[in-house]
């Protein structure tokens, strides 16, 4: 199914040690991408980066990608072992569900820290190189819970919500310089960071995908196609955009059910 439209290309991805990141990191290899892989698990990457030897040519660097100097590293270890950057994609991110009233400012930070910060801090450190290059291409991981509201999630949507629009200005600031910036917002994905999450609603996993328009939640190979292609040429006037990924979640009205 995967064509090589990545051929000659050079990428970022952030959390790329499982999910949507290691998926992305798969899928960006099969078609020819070469791929600096980051993230905060260290063991975890190195394991992800001898599985990634079969599919193609990629680095690691292990970090927190809310410190600068992540970013920096991730970008400058693209452009020293391939010698260039065409994109960055800032897909890290991780949520805690619980209310606002127990959530402390420091969790509040924290959250916008992971789920916003590092989207700008990924963008200062690919845009000199993309800038100079004229060209690239910089990608978000935002989620529905920022384009629409979750009860329990109000500061990563609030972060994430942010992401999307940071991503728009983006994608008009440097427009003109070649750039494109956009974000993908996945519905429901089956990842280890969120499955917990899923389980633990009354009814658990089930429960939760009867209720969804195609009856499941997605896979993190559903998210990574997307990204190739948001990344390629074949997307080279897509820019400016928060694409949903999520099975017509965010298509669907919610009303009243009518016993
Ligand atoms: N799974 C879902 O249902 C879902 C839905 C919408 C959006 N998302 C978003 O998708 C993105 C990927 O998450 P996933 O679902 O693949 O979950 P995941 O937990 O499987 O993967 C996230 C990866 O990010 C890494 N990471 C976390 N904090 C980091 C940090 N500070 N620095 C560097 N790496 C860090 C983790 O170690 C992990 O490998 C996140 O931004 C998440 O918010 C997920």
């Amino acid at each position: 199914m995967s064509e090589r439209r990545l051929e000659g290309k050079v990428a970022v991805i952030t959390g790329a040690a499982s999910g949507i990141g290691r998926a992305s990191l798969f899928r960006f290899l099969d078609e020819g991408a070469r791929v600096v892989a980051g993230d905060i698990r260290g063991a975890e990457l190195e394991e992800t980066l001898s599985e990634a030897a079969s599919h193609g040519e990629a680095a690691i660097v292990i970090g927190d990608v809310t410190e600068p100097e992540t970013n920096e590293r991730l970008v400058a270890t693209a452009c020293e072992r391939f010698g260039r950057l065409d994109t960055f994609f800032a897909n890290a991110g991780g949520v805690l569900p619980r209310e606002t009233a127990s959530t402390t400012y420091e969790m509040f930070r924290a959250d916008l820290a992971l789920n916003l910060d590092a989207f700008w801090l990924g963008a200062q450190a690919a845009l000199p190189v993309m800038t100079a290059q004229a060209g690239g291409v910089l990608l978000a991981t935002a989620s529905g819970a920022g384009q629409g509201a979750v009860p329990g999630l109000a500061s990563y949507g609030a972060a994430k919500a942010g992401g999307i629009a940071l991503i728009r200005s983006l994608a008009t600031e440097y427009g003109p310089r070649g750039i494109r910036a956009n974000s993908i917002s996945p519905g429901p994905i089956e990842a280890e960071g969120s499955l917990g999450y899923f389980e633990s609603l009354p009814g658990g996993r089930a429960a939760y995908e009867a209720q969804l328009p195609l009856r499941r939640m997605g896979l993190p190979e559903e998210i990574a196609s997307v990204a190739a292609f948001l990344a390629s040429d074949d997307a080279a006037y897509v820019s400016g955009i928060c694409l949903p990924v999520d099975g017509a979640i965010s298509a669907r009205l919610w009303q009243p059910v009518h016993e």
